[in-house]
């Protein structure tokens, strides 16, 4: 499933990264289309911070993604999943904190490519990129507590749940649970042997 993303020195990221079924590349403005359709879905952005895009708000949003460097400590690098030479979907990943070397993962699926287990297999080539690329210690998704189907990708990733934290914050007019997970590098590199092995994505 999992290419392995070769130790490379900051800022020479060959991009595509490829994994067994998926490809992932930079943006580009020619995804406005496309962009536009995943951010407008009320379902896809029902647990970001996001309310649904209109076009016009698609096409500067995608403006900020467009950029493939390493990013700086708070910074993202987003990057379009092709299946097939098709969009499906994005990922992101971001220096949470340089000296902490902590990174954060993110990943949307249009509703036709979910179920599929792309998001986890492109999501762990993230992973892999914090760790291999960015010197990650430690990687973390964050989310809504209420968002099981990414719950469930992190968990496949060999995530642990490491905490809930009750109304964290106030999204949308509520205020919103978040649950943390995360995986260590010395933790990640056993799930990628077993992902490298089996060929398979692993069951939670
Ligand atoms: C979160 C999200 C990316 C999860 O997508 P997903 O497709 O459910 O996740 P996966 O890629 O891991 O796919 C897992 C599913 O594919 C199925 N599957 C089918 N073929 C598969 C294969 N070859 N390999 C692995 N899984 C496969 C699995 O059985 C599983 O199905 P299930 O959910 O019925 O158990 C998606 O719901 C989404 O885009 N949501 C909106 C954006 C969002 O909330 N992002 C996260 C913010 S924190």
């Amino acid at each position: 499933m999992l290419r392995g993303v070769e130790c490379q020195e900051p800022q020479t990221l060959q991009l595509p990264l490829r994994s067994s079924r998926l490809t992932l590349r930079a943006l580009t403005i020619d995804d406005l289309d496309e962009h536009a359709r995943l951010f407008r879905d009320p379902a896809v952005v029902q647990f970001l911070y996001e309310e649904p895009l209109d076009r016009a708000e698609a096409a500067v949003h995608l403006e900020r993604r467009l950029a493939v460097d390493l990013p700086d400590e708070g910074g993202w690098l987003n990057l379009a999943v092709e299946r097939d030479g098709t969009y499906v979907g994005e990922v992101g990943v971001s220096l949470v904190s340089r000296s902490h070397r902590h990174c954060e993962i993110g990943y949307m699926f249009l509703p036709e490519a979910q179920g599929h287990g792309f998001a986890t297999e492109a999501a762990a080539v993230m992973v892999d990129l914090a760790v291999e690329w960015m010197g990650a210690h430690r990687v973390t998704g964050r989310l809504d507590a209420r968002n099981a189907a990414s719950a469930a990708v992190l968990t496949r990733l060999g995530m642990r749940h490491e905490g809930h934290l009750r109304e964290n914050e106030f999204v949308k007019g509520e205020w919103t649970d978040e649950a943390i997970y995360a995986v260590t590098e010395d933790e990640w590199r056993v799930v990628r042997e077993r992902l490298l092995h089996s060929g398979e994505t692993p069951s939670p």
